[in-house]
């Protein structure tokens, strides 16, 4: 593991949300400080299929956040994506085989690993994605009203107490800032355009 840590950390550097991840391993670690190895690994890389080409994004315009089968073949890809790339730097097959269900887990939880994982993954994006969500309405990707139905999505879907309770006020700081973000640059933009 002290081995593999440092590579891992390179592996999702370049990915444009590297910053979610981490924060995911920093959230994991808050809800359990006993996280088992494999676990922290599966936290770290959870997205990381979007980083390669033919990545998923869920259909942002229906705001189809909790799309079954679009969730189903995120975290699939992300958990193929990822054993291939521990199996790459020699890590025991035993170890891949534990990391796998926590990312499959990583969207709507499970088991009490997939239940933590999905915890941190939506604590940290209500954490560091505002910005992200803010320019998905912003490039008319997504509306208002489904950017925060997002948020609230990723709210809502916590199953683990303690977790729900830390991301109640991120989760409320995170529907104020898109809200003025977005009518700050609408306003801006509106400025620009009638001059
Ligand atoms: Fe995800
Ligand atoms: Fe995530």
């Amino acid at each position: 593991m002290r081995a593999l840590w440092p590579t891992a950390i390179a592996w999702v550097e370049p990915y444009y949300d590297s910053e979610h991840l981490r924060r995911t391993v920093v959230w994991l670690v808050r809800l359990d400080p006993a996280a088992t190895e494999p676990l922290l690994v599966a936290a770290l890389t959870h997205d990381m299929e979007r980083h390669f080409p033919g990545g998923t994004q869920p259909h942002k315009a229906a705001g189809a956040w909790d799309d079954l089968k679009y969730n189903t073949r995120h975290t699939r890809r992300s958990a193929d994506i990822v054993s291939r790339w521990l199996r790459a730097q020699s890590v025991p097959e035993s170890f891949v085989e534990q990391v796998t269900p926590a990312i499959l887990e990583h969207e709507f939880g499970g088991s009490p690993n997939g239940d933590l994982i999905q915890a941190a993954d939506s604590l940290s994006f209500l954490d560091t994605n505002v910005g992200l969500v803010v320019a998905w309405v912003l490039n008319g990707e997504t509306t208002p009203t489904h950017a925060k139905r997002k948020l609230e999505w990723m709210y809502e879907r916590i199953r683990v107490l303690e977790a729900r309770e830390l991301a109640r006020p991120l989760y409320e700081t995170a529907l104020t800032a898109v809200d003025r973000e977005v009518h700050r640059s609408l306003a801006k933009r509106r400025t620009i355009s009638a001059r």
